[in-house]
């Protein structure tokens, strides 16, 4: 472990991640309006499990002994969101003062213990208000997140480390836009690239609005990636893979960093291509001062749809996932190569495991070796020159895990949903001490 940490600078930010919707739970205080969500949520059969966020980890009321949780990590960074219809409960007008007193006292307490807070704009909870306008379709949406933003960075970008605007936005489009299965569920093409159109352009006004009111923190975006292979090497199966690639990597790298949306994508699509404003690819371009990149698992691309079939002995998580480390690697290594990389922040890592509490422990072996493979990647892709400053940990906590509810354990800290009591799992031991090692080299 040691020969690990020595292959990082002292100044690398290690640390934790969560979000809003998936640990605060108290959906209905402190005048929190309702997020689509929670309207989700609601729809019979729309979450495996049956559950909701509605309490979750309960962090909303145990949020200083979770930030005591933090600290003992020996982490220097922790991800978070902020609730959009907490602090603006229609997604437009009142600005709803508990809420930010909430965030307000968090972002303290975690300086107060030495710890950066690294912010979320919107980790998928719009104000279900908004989604009766049309949601991220409407282009008014676009605007109101613009407002939002700017509150945000007025109140917090002073002590925030960092400011993203959207997590995910692939996520946001495609699986709550075209396939349905996370909300607002809805199922059209050319809804979701539209929405993945919105989701870019607000992300550029946003981040000219904080930059013009001076905001201090660093100001980026973060994306879900995987380098994509092909099942097999024939043509087909390897053109599946490029297209694959176009939707998930270059549709939003292309724009951000090159000013325009990949051709080959764009023909592909047809009639379901976004339909975009004159001076849309000159806001979407706005310099970053941070890429974050959220990895878990390479994908692979046959054109008969059966990639899994030809893979029977792959390793797999307890979410079905190939732990698959080099897609790491290689995936930073190839943004390195095609694009003008700003630093990177790998802002998510991490695997659900079916965890047991046995005697007051929880031995999770699997979960060490899926982190500690998977920043030894990173320390391959640093050494083949990309500059990757961070590393935070999916997740601080078990948590509500979007339509497969709890089931699925992705936290370093076991949460007993019964008791709300926390238990550090074996991987947390070992993140902290691994963390330790860092900070002892740092001081
Ligand atoms: C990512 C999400 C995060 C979490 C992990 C497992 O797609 O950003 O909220 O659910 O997957």
């Amino acid at each position: 472990m040691h020969g690990l940490a020595t292959r990082f600078p002292a100044d690398f930010t290690w640390g934790v991640a969560t979000s809003a919707y998936q640990i605060e739970g108290a959906a209905r205080e402190d005048g929190r309006g309702d997020s689509i969500w929670d309207e989700f949520c609601r729809r019979p059969g729309a979450i495996k499990d049956g559950s909701s966020g509605e309490r979750a980890c309960d962090h909303y009321h145990r949020f200083e002994d979770d930030v005591a949780l933090i600290a003992s990590l020996n982490v220097k960074a922790y991800r978070f969101s902020i609730a959009w219809p907490r602090v603006q409960p229609r997604g437009e007008g009142a600005w709803n003062e508990k809420g930010f007193d909430f965030y307000d006292r968090l972002v303290d307490r975690l300086l107060e213990r030495g710890i950066e807070p690294h912010l979320t704009l919107y980790h998928w909870d719009l104000p279900q208000a908004l989604q009766e306008t049309g949601g991220w379709r409407s282009r008014d949406t676009v605007l109101r997140f613009v407002d939002y933003a700017a509150e945000v960075g007025r109140r917090l970008g002073a002590r925030a480390a960092s400011i993203a605007t959207h997590n995910e936005p692939w996520v946001i489009a495609t699986l709550g836009h075209e396939t349905g299965v996370f909300a607002p569920g809805e199922q059209s093409r050319g809804n979701a690239m539209q929405v993945s159109h919105h989701l870019l352009v607000s992300h550029g006004l946003a981040l000219q609005a904080l930059r013009s009111q001076g905001c201090r923190a660093r100001l980026g975006i973060v994306l879900n990636q995987a380098p994509i292979h092909p099942a097999t090497d024939s043509a087909t199966d390897r053109a599946k893979a490029r297209l694959e690639d176009g939707l998930l990597i270059r549709w939003y790298m292309d724009p951000l960093l090159l000013g325009a949306y990949p051709e080959d994508v764009l023909a592909y699509l047809g009639d379901d291509a976004p339909k975009s404003r004159e001076g849309d690819m000159e806001l979407i371009g706005q310099p970053l001062d941070f890429l974050g990149i959220n990895y878990y698992t390479r994908g692979v691309a046959a054109a008969g749809g059966d990639a899994d079939g030809s893979r029977p002995d792959r390793e797999v998580t307890d979410m079905g996932s190939e732990v698959f480390p080099g897609g790491l690697s290689e995936l930073l290594t190839r943004l390195h190569d095609d694009y003008p990389l700003p630093p990177v922040y790998i802002m998510e890592n991490g695997a659900a495991y079916n965890d047991q509490v046995i005697d007051g422990r929880v031995a999770d072996r699997e979960r060490i070796r899926y982190l500690g493979s998977h920043i030894s990647a990173l320390a391959d892709a640093r050494e083949n020159g990309v500059d990757v400053r961070g590393y935070f940990v999916w997740s601080l906590l078990d948590n509500f895990e979007w339509a497969d509810g709890y089931p699925k354990r992705f936290g370093i800290v076991f949460v007993d949903y019964g008791t709300q009591r926390r238990i550090l799992k074996d991987s947390a031991v070992w993140y902290r001490t691994f963390c330790g090692i860092g900070a002892a080299a740092a001081a």
